[in-house]
């Protein structure tokens, strides 16, 4: 990992509002922000990887208070710069471990982040901090990709996921350690940059063991933020797990 902000340096954020631009669409934002402000209720959200607050800002906008937990001081910089940025409490720490003053009626994990979590006893580390923070009745939400397996080729470890004029994504997979590091060749002012950022895959069964270990237990697998149900086709999973 490079220096205290782990992957998302200077380099990273700085570019990151705009590389993601489909992420921050209004379109992509708003089912996000009503599922988990209906999850909200009267009670307050913990967003695990917060970033430049693209999901925080517009849910603490509704009226949910919001409180962010994250590695990296180059990507929080940019929230605060934000309108509204300022009001967003933000603890700078590892997600895994770090601990925040309060209960939360909902915490949530989005954009496939917990996937930077690279090895399983940080997974489950992650699942039971959450769980330390939700009040009773309190929910977990994760959006995360499902394993693209089947893309791999037989015989092959890598699968290009993106490629246009500006941007290649290629993701490489460790299978036997349940691991892939996503290499992304970006054009940037006339050549090309690459980042490299490791992950480790997990799937949907292992995510509810996780939970389980933690004290919580599945209540909604869906498809998409828009309720869409989950089958075997689907590319990614919006799970809820519940606090007793
Ligand atoms: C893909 S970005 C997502 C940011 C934001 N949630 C969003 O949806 O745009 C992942 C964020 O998680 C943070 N992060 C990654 N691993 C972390 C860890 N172990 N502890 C705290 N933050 C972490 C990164 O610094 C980065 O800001």
């Amino acid at each position: 990992m490079s220096g205290s902000d782990g992957y998302f340096d200077e380099r990273v954020a700085d570019r990151y509002d705009e590389s993601a631009a489909d992420m921050f669409d209004p379109e992509a934002i708003e089912p996000v922000v009503d599922f988990l402000a209906e999850l909200a209720g009267e009670g307050c959200a913990l967003e695990l990887g917060i970033g430049t607050g693209r999901i925080a800002l517009p849910l603490a906008q509704r009226g949910v208070p919001v409180h962010g937990i994250d590695l990296s001081r180059a990507m929080t910089s940019r929230l605060r710069e934000k309108p509204g940025g300022e009001e967003i409490g933000v603890s700078i720490g590892d997600f895994a471990t770090t601990t925040v003053d309060g209960v939360f009626s909902v915490a949530y994990l989005v954009f496939n982040t917990i996937g930077n979590l690279t090895s399983q006893a940080a997974q489950v580390d992650c699942f039971r901090n959450v769980a330390a923070h939700l009040e009773p009745g309190g929910c977990f939400v994760i959006e995360v990709g499902i394993p693209e397996l089947r893309r791999v080729p037989p015989g092959e470890k890598t699968c290009v996921f993106d490629m246009s004029e500006t941007h290649w994504g290629v993701d490489e997979y460790d299978f036997a350690n349940q691991g892939l590091v996503s290499h992304h060749f970006e054009l940037v002012d006339g050549r090309f940059e690459l980042v490299s950022m490791p992950f480790r895959y997990v799937w949907p069964a292992e995510l509810d063991l996780m939970a389980q270990l933690a004290g919580m237990t599945l209540r909604e697998r869906w498809a998409d933020w828009e309720r869409e149900p989950f089958t075997s086709e689907s590319r990614k999973h919006v799970s809820v797990w519940e606090k007793p």
